[in-house]
């Protein structure tokens, strides 16, 4: 998609892997071992580091992602750090005809599904994650908690402050969308950057519909990686973990 593919060159600027690494590879392994994943797809890996954080975990893990700008970078990041990881350009729409393999656990964080905005196209990938798992596979999705952001219609965020650059958002809030203007200051020569993208306003209600219809029972939702409970009314970023139900 065009605006990853542009957005690539700052993404490992914008978002800090090195924290985000340490607060969730005991959260991933410990689930991961209770539901006794051997095998991982990141369906959404954009730059790579959730791969590496799997690999170095000791997981069998796969990458795919719809951009090939992320998929080059995700490439690069790995071979950085002598890691090797089969990674390959999908749509998360067409995971069944791009993989021959079923996996243990599917994952799909960092708000990548409501990158889609309509329900037929959110149906299909999660149709298309479920039919990727084995009949006791488990799917983690995470993202954005909407039913927050449309109550508080909060438009500025400050996202990170480093040395000679600083990220902050803009929000433009539509009916059912909710554009994200992403800009990037470089303090040191006083230059700038801008990047929109949409997202689908995806509330939870509808998300745990979609879910259902897609093969899917929800286990659990949590607050963070601490295993705290989602609080729709408080939480930032809920991550839900389901499995296929049962025929
Ligand atoms: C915000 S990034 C998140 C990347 C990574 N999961 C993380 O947590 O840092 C969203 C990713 O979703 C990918 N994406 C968007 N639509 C997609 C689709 N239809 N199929 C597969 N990947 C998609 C983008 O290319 C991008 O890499």
């Amino acid at each position: 998609m065009e605006f990853y593919d542009r957005f690539v060159d700052v993404y490992d600027n914008l978002v800090s892997f090195n924290n985000r690494v340490k607060r969730e590879a005991n959260f991933y392994d410990s689930l991961f071992k209770k539901c006794n994943v051997k095998t991982v797809l990141d369906c959404a890996c954009g730059t790579g580091h959730h791969i590496m954080m799997f690999k170095q975990l000791g997981y069998d893990v796969k990458g795919s992602d719809l951009s090939p700008a992320m998929i080059t970078k995700a490439r690069t990041n790995l071979k950085e750090r002598n890691l090797d990881a089969p990674l390959k350009i999908s749509d998360f729409k067409e995971l069944n005809k791009n993989f021959d393999e079923r996996f243990d656990a599917v994952i799909c964080v960092g708000n990548s599904l409501p990158h889609l905005l309509s329900d037929e196209d959110l149906t299909l990938a999660l149709t298309e994650m479920n039919a990727v798992l084995n009949e006791n596979g488990i799917l983690i999705l995470e993202q954005r908690n909407y039913d927050k952001l449309l109550k508080d219609k909060k438009r500025f965020f400050p996202v990170s402050f480093r040395e000679n650059e600083v990220f902050f958002y803009v929000l433009d809030f539509l009916p059912s969308e909710i554009i994200f203007n992403i800009i990037n200051v470089n303090t040191s020569d006083q230059t700038f950057q801008t990047y929109t993208t949409t997202y689908n306003a995806l509330k939870m209600d509808k998300l745990k519909e979609l879910l259902y219809n897609s093969g899917f029972q929800i286990i659990d939702l949590y607050a963070d990686y601490e295993f705290n409970k989602f609080n729709i009314e408080t939480s930032d970023r809920p991550i839900i973990f389901c499995n296929k139900s049962k025929k």
